[in-house]
């Protein structure tokens, strides 16, 4: 049945060009609202800019331009980058639209007539960067945690909006709607900042400092502070009052942000809504960060990521493909060329685009280009149970989209492609036709891997359109059905045989790596080995060392660490041991549970964070990504490794 969909992303500052952050979380929020398109509801996906506030004036006066030619320049940039992604947004938004600063004027008096705001004077600390006032105990050494400047003293008058006495109710909203906030460890995040008093909100700049922003509805001599006018675009983008569409979309909506902007819409944002009467939003989800070589992404360090770069040189559908892939939703990942190219010749040219050109140049070779019948009858045992391994990846996948688990999603949709792979070694078509009894079968098992494929290219729909679409093409798919949607994909045997096929074509070619000005590497390989090999040991030394398997019985958060990780462990010990890893930015806790993993078991034991390790786990990590070793079949805890 069609429901509604409603997906936003933030709306971004135009005070930088956007870069590989922008792009991710707009892809996330295109794949969903595909995937949403795909399930046959009915979608509106919302992006924009975000365009008042100091920082912005700042900005245009560096580049020598009036705040409105600035922002209409950057904001461009973002609206005319999206298109080139295949981000299919159904709005783009402005903070400077007429239309939205009359809502958020709306919005204010609202809230000012009900005795929510009031007029105080205040003396703080205030950050010019983050256009806020800072409390001592949220200062880092006195600095700006974000900016890393001492925020200066400023005394005014402002209007304040009467947060605190939310503060019971936002705490009881989020317990009573426990998916409200995900993955969990946000919202456990947000429950954190509300064990502290709330302070008001701050909600004005006095003109005399600010101009450059939408005027208090009841005081012509203030602009609203730009956290106020941003957040209400999720309203004011559907039309908010009286447009349908607010009716219709609000209360399914869906935010996508990262965790720099957790508290302003984990926190501000619900109570803003609770303030102005309207029903808080259904989700929000919250993404971690790409760091490059372990660092954030910023223009001073020279380590900004241009999306569109990355397109021309990898292809559009292998940059999103790698975007989804290989970040885990909530958790930080590292940006590195290398991982991309990996991903293109193993996931992409190797498993999907050989799987792809293996079976339609089976259907030239054998059948003339022609898709074979199929009600013939077939050997079950030779297709290896393609359809129902189909079917329970389709139910996967809704599943793992549905909780915005991206890369569980796709690694559902590759354990058919490897099926598949599987299947075609199995029953050797190459063998069954030589043999003229055996045409029966080569006919069944052409056709159930012909409609496996076309499974597949309807799942890689909302993060691969084009491929989804060249696939369907080539293999002979009505173009006049919108391919791609669930019921077509949950029935098996609907390639019509009969139906001519056009010759194959390589989906993915393969790419070595392009990067510039890595003096040390060619073509992907370091010609020196880094970092240096340690001086040589001999047995002895190695033997000292005691190397054994482990199952991971438990896993969480060391509280307060970031990075850290608690394990505990069977050793086929009488005990379970704890062990303490430094692999929290990388794994979720539950991804580890069940898997055996090596460990180093006679090291001396360790506090670390107030934890003790008995014990080291052994990855594999460079400045950007981690890898846990595993087995590759299952053996007894305890086992020793040498
Ligand atoms: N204007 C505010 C948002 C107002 S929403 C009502 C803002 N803008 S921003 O330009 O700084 O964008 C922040 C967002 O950009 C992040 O929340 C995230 O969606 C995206 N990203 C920016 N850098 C990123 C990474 N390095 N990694 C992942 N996403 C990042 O905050």
């Amino acid at each position: 049945m069609s429901e509604p969909f409603y997906v936003t992303t933030p709306i971004y500052y135009v005070n930088a060009r956007p870069h590989l952050g922008h792009a991710y979380t707009t892809i996330c929020a295109d794949v969903i609202n595909r995937h949403h398109a795909m399930m046959t509801d009915e979608t509106f996906f919302l992006t924009g800019t975000d365009e008042h506030g100091d920082k912005i004036m700042r900005a245009a006066k560096k580049e020598g331009m009036t705040p409105r030619a600035y922002v209409d320049k950057i904001s461009a940039l973002f609206r005319e980058l999206w298109p080139q992604l295949n981000i299919a947004n159904d709005h783009f938004i402005r903070t400077t639209d007429p239309s939205h600063m009359a809502v958020v004027q709306m919005v204010l008096q609202k809230i000012y007539d009900q005795g929510d705001i009031y007029f105080s004077e205040y003396e703080g600390k205030y950050c010019f960067g983050c256009e806020r006032f800072y409390t001592d105990r949220e200062l880092l050494n006195g600095k700006c945690p974000d900016h890393q400047s001492e925020p200066e003293i400023i005394k005014e008058s402002n209007y304040f909006f009467k947060m605190s006495q939310y503060q019971r109710w936002l705490i009881d909203h989020i317990h009573e709607h426990p998916d409200m906030i995900r993955p969990e460890r946000y919202k456990k995040e947000v429950l954190a900042f509300l064990r502290e008093p709330l302070e008001d909100l701050c909600i004005s700049r006095p003109k005399s400092r600010i101009k450059w922003g939408i005027t208090l509805p009841f005081d012509k001599d203030y602009v609203t502070y730009v956290w106020f006018d941003a957040l209400i675009n999720y309203v004011s983008g559907l039309g908010y009052p009286d447009d349908p569409r607010f009716a219709k979309f609000w209360p399914v909506v869906q935010h996508i942000v990262a965790k720099d902007i957790l508290k302003p819409h984990g926190i501000y944002w619900p109570i803003m809504l609770k303030a102005a009467g309207l029903p808080v939003y259904k989700h929000l989800n919250v993404h971690g960060y790409w760091n490059v070589a372990q660092s954030k992404m910023s223009k001073s360090l020279g380590n900004v990521i241009e999306p569109l770069q990355l397109k021309n040189v990898y292809g559009l559908d292998a940059f999103r493909f790698y975007l989804m892939r290989d970040m885990v939703f909530g958790l930080d990942a590292g940006f590195n060329e290398e991982s991309l190219v990996q991903r293109i010749n193993s996931d992409l040219a190797n498993d999907l685009g050989n799987l792809f050109s293996r079976v339609v140049t089976m259907v030239h070779k054998y059948f003339k280009g022609v898709v074979p019948r199929a009600d013939l009858p077939i050997e079950r045992e030779l297709d290896l149970r393609l359809e129902e391994t189909a079917a329970r990846t389709v139910e996967k996948y809704i599943q793992e989209m549905e909780v915005l688990a991206f890369h569980k999603a796709i690694a559902a949709i590759w354990d058919l492609v490897n099926q598949m792979n599987k299947v075609i070694d199995v029953t050797a078509p190459w063998e069954l036709a030589k043999n003229k009894t055996c045409q029966t079968q080569l006919q069944a098992v052409i056709y159930n891997l012909l409609e496996g494929l076309r499974i597949i290219s309807g799942l890689i729909y909302p993060i691969m359109p084009e491929t989804a679409a060249l696939m369907q093409k080539h293999l002979g798919c009505d173009a006049r059905q919108p391919f791609y949607k669930i019921d077509l994909l949950k029935q098996w045997g609907r390639l019509a045989p009969g139906t001519q096929l056009p010759k194959s074509v390589t989906l993915f070619p393969r790419v070595e790596i392009q990067k510039q000005a890595d003096d040390n590497a060619s073509n992907g390989r370091a010609k020196v080995l880094k970092p240096e090999l340690k001086p040589e040991i001999n047995m002895d030394d190695f033997a000292r060392l005691d190397l054994r398997v482990a199952t991971v019985v438990r896993a969480e958060a060391v509280p307060r660490a970031k990075k850290l990780l608690q394990l505990e462990i069977d050793l086929g010990e009488p005990e379970l041991r704890t062990l303490v890893a430094g692999i929290a930015g990388t794994y979720a806790p539950d991804e580890l549970v069940g898997r055996q993993i090596i460990v180093v078991a006679n090291l001396k034991p360790a506090k670390l964070m107030g934890v003790l390790s008995k014990g080291m786990l052994l990855a594999a990590s460079n400045e950007s990504q981690t890898a846990v070793l595993t087995l590759d079949r299952p053996m007894p805890a305890g086992t020793q490794i040498g």
